[in-house]
Formats: structure tokens, sequence, C-alpha cells
């Protein structure tokens, strides 16, 4: 008998918290809204106890998205249940996500308890926060290297206080299939109430998906998963590569998901081009080249026949090789339709000003392709206030005289200007830049690629930038490439202004 195995997402909690992965509320939302067109079962919206931000991103991902459950992480502790509980209390289907750990070198040097103690606590917060939502689901942390029978024993007495889902992490990567399939039927075997049983398993081995598809096999009936893999340290199982192997292998694991799959290449393109990581060329299933196929031989098979070496069609993860090439002269109706051919819903406004970037870039460059289109689309849903804007630039550089950049901005209606020299064009430019917003900001990381072949290529430049509030990312596109390095550099500003705008002035 098939059965549906649960997808549980944690993009936004587990993948948000790594390092270079953060994003703003915006942000959060926007990639909430896509995991629910996604159709994920459950969105992991983050850990409300954290911080006020994340107080805030939960409550508004909670009352945005109706149709997943909205899940929200907190310790056995009674006041960050309660404060998760007011994150969650207005979804539609809330669940509160209590987490303890369970090894005993967790409980020896982190949390500083006994067993004892460790299973009192399961008893009142899982309790507690029964008494306040309805779906609790217990995670036991570090399962994989705890003791099996005090693992079982805190895992019962969560069910016994009203945990309807239990989760069996591998906290660390360090689990192997083998082993956590049994690990999985055992606490399945013996538990003591019926439970959902959800897996979550990180990649430190890369083994995190290994590992949650063995579980499917041993009885797990929800995986936790990220899109593209992201999370701490090494990241966690990736949802694209779980949703496929069990599409593509339906028979052999007898298990199925609600997954929309067309979306997989969108939902994993949008999350990149929001955190600004890449996701590297020979990823499975979201990678460049995933659907290439590059050697003489194993070319001539796919034109015979395509599955001689493809067991996905690209089209069914929402990849379209067909490529329409829409140029100056392509109306808007075209625009339109093509957008939704590659998945993306854009709002009436978002569409309107997708279609004037469209038009400006056709006037660029001759030939636009599907990668052209998503590039200029992709910021819409997280796009911010352009408080700075760029009117213009000068640059002159060379290997005989240092770089000077000449650079003007706009800014409520006036023109700022300023020239900066610097070792670099690039270089040069960020320094006139932080001069015009008075504000000093580092350049942590810079990286180009091209979106699409050819010398008129759209150029990509994403940067992360850092000030003594925290690290923001921008992104800047255009066929010159030190356009697109000023618009990432602004991009960047722009949201870090935002967010603290008292903190920064303009020249005067
Ligand atoms: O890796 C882990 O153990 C976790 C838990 C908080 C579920 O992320
Ligand atoms: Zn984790």
């Amino acid at each position: 008998m098939e059965k549906q195995i649960y997808i549980f997402d944690t993009t936004l909690r587990d993948g948000e918290q790594s390092p270079g992965c953060s994003m703003n509320l915006a942000e959060k939302l926007e990639m909430a809204r896509m995991l629910e067109r996604l159709n994920v079962d459950v969105i992991e919206a983050g850990f409300p106890a954290s911080s006020p931000e994340d107080f805030e991103a939960v409550e508004q991902i909670a009352t945005t998205v109706k149709k997943p459950v909205v899940a929200a992480l907190c310790r056995a502790r009674k006041e960050e249940i309660h404060t998760t509980y007011e994150a969650l209390k207005n979804a539609v289907h809330p669940r509160i996500h209590i987490v303890l750990a369970t090894s005993d070198i967790h409980l020896e040097y982190k949390l500083r308890m006994t067993r004892e103690e460790v299973l009192a606590a399961t008893a009142e917060s899982v309790a507690y926060a029964k008494s306040l939502c309805e779906d609790v689901q217990f995670a036991a942390e570090d399962a994989t290297r705890s003791d099996r029978e005090f693992l079982l024993q805190v895992f019962n007495t969560a069910v016994e206080h009203g945990a309807a889902a239990i989760n069996i992490t591998d906290t660390v990567g360090y689990s192997t299939p083998e082993e956590f399939a049994d690990l999985v039927a055992y606490i399945r075997q013996h538990l003591s109430r019926p439970a959902l049983i959800s897996v979550h398993c990180h990649n430190d081995l890369g083994m995190g998906v290994a590992n949650a598809l063995a579980a499917i096999r041993a009885g797990a009936d929800q995986i936790e998963c990220t899109v593209n893999g992201i999370g701490e340290r090494a990241g966690n199982a990736a949802l694209e590569e779980i949703v496929m192997a069990i599409y593509t292998r339906r028979q052999h694991y007898q298990a199925f998901t609600c997954v929309a799959t067309s979306l997989l290449y969108p939902a994993s393109r949008t999350l990149s081009s929001i955190i600004g990581v890449p996701v590297p060329p020979n990823k499975a299933i979201v990678g460049a080249n995933a659907f290439c196929h590059e050697a003489g031989i194993h070319q001539h098979g796919i034109l015979a026949n395509r599955q001689t070496y493809e067991i996905i069609s690209p089209e069914t993860v929402g990849v379209h090789q067909t490529q329409i090439v829409l140029g100056k002269h392509s109306g808007k109706h075209a625009f339109i339709e093509r957008l939704e051919q590659l998945g993306y819903e854009l709002t009436d406004l978002e569409v309107e000003t997708a279609f004037e970037k469209f038009k400006e870039l056709s006037d660029r460059k001759k030939n636009i392709t599907d990668r052209d289109i998503e590039a200029i689309i992709r910021p819409m849903g997280h796009s911010v206030p352009e408080e700075y804007q760029l009117d213009s630039f000068v640059i002159n550089c060379g290997t005989v005289i240092s770089a000077t950049a000449v650079m003007k901005l706009r800014h409520c209606g006036r023109e700022l200007e300023t020239v900066s020299r610097g070792n670099g064009p690039i270089f040069a430019a960020y320094r006139a830049i932080n001069k015009l917003v008075r504000h000093d900001f580092f350049l942590d990381d810079y990286n180009i690629q091209s979106v699409t072949e050819g010398d008129d290529a759209l150029g990509e430049v994403v940067v992360r930038i850092r000030d003594e509030h925290r690290t923001v990312t921008g992104r800047g596109l255009s066929p010159d490439i030190l356009e697109a390095s000023i618009l990432a550099y602004l991009n960047a500003v722009n949201k870090a202004v935002a967010r603290h705008g008292q903190e920064y002035g303009p020249a005067r």
C-alpha cells in the first residue's frame, strides 16, 4: 500500500539560521508563499523566542499562508512555548515544535541535566504546549547519538503527554542509512501510542538525503528538509532531492508526496536569489548542469531516446529547455504567458515593473531567454524601497593609474555626487557610495556570473556587505558588469537603510 510522505520544510528555520542564509521579513514572506505554492505539508517558519524579528516573521507567515501547517520551534521551557504559541496563534493550522536533547554528551555539557530531569522536562513542556495548541511535535535533539532505551523513554513520555508527532533527529549528520533505518524501525515498533514519525537529517557526511530515504522504508511518515539543502554546517536533506527520489522511485518506496514538482526549480531559484547563495552547477535536480548532456555519446543517445540518459524530464521539475526567445518586439501578453509557463506568480504591479525592465533590457540585448526573464523577476517579491538610486557614474581605471569613480545618486528628490579613488574600479565605486550614504560598509563577499552566454549576456553580481548591525546581501543585474556591481552594492545599502534607516544619512 502506497502511503503519503509529509514534507516538512525547514528552510525558514534551520536553513535561515545558517551562515550567509539570513532573510529579512519581506524575503521570508516571499519564500513562505513560494513554499505554499509548492504544496509542502508543513512550513517551519522560525524560532519566535530567539528574537523579536523572528517572532514577527513567524507571526506574519502564520497569518499569510493558509494551506500548510505552520510550525515554530522552541526549547522545552514554559516561557518559550508561550511565546511560540503567541506567534502562531492566528495560523489556520499551528504546530508547536519542542526540542530537547537526549544524548549524554548534550545532557552533560550543554543542558547540564540528568536523564530524570530530561524526562520531567519532556512531560511538563509537552503537556503545557498541548494545553495551548492541539498539534505538538517533540524533537529529541542528537537522537542518533543517544542511548536507544532512553530515547524511547523520552519519546514515550512525549506521546503520553500529548505529542502528535515525534522527531528523530540526526543533528550532527553522524548516522548511516542502515543504522538510521534500524533506529526508526525500533522507535516505531516500541512507541507506546501512535504518533506521526518525523525525521530530521543533517548532511555532515553527505548522507542526509540517503538517511531520510532509508527512514521512509523503515516507516517514517514525515521528512524534514530544506530547499537547496541549506542548513546548519553542511546543511539539511535537500527537499528537491527527497521529493524527486520518491517521485521517480515511487514503486520502490511505495510512497508519494503532494509537492508540485514543477515548482521545484522556481523555488530553488527564488531561494538562491533571496539569500545570494548560488546553486552549484552539478547539484542534483536543480543545478544548471542537471539536465545537460555534453559528451557526444550521451548526446547521440538522448537524440535517439531521452530515456537513455535522463531519468527525470526537466519539465517535471520546472526546467524549460525549449527556450522561447523574446525580443524588442515581443508584447506584454507573450511576456506574461512566459512568466506563467516558468512557474512564477506575480501581482499586476510586479508584472508592470517586470515588463518595464524587460523592455529596458531588450534595448540593450537582442535575444532575451528564460534565464534572463528569471533574472529580471527574481527580486520582485522581496524588492526593497530604493532610497538611494543610481543616477550615473563615470569610472576611469587602468594599470598605470589608480581607479577614480565619479558617482551620482538620487535621494529624496536630490542629486548627490562625489568622487573617490580606489585600487580598482569596483572598490573606487563602492567607496564613493559609502561617502554619499555617509556610512562605512565593508565588502565581505563579491560574486559575478553571467546569466546566459554571449557577449551581450547579463552580468549578475551578488555582494555581501557588513556594518556594525548585521550583514546584508545585494544583487545587481546589467549587461555592463560595473553597473551590475554598483546596483548590487546599492541594493544591499538600501536593504540596510530599510532596516536601520535612522543610523544613516545622505551627504550634505
Ligand atoms: O538538527 C536538529 O536537531 C534540529 C532540531 C532543532 C530539530 O534542527
Ligand atoms: Zn537541524
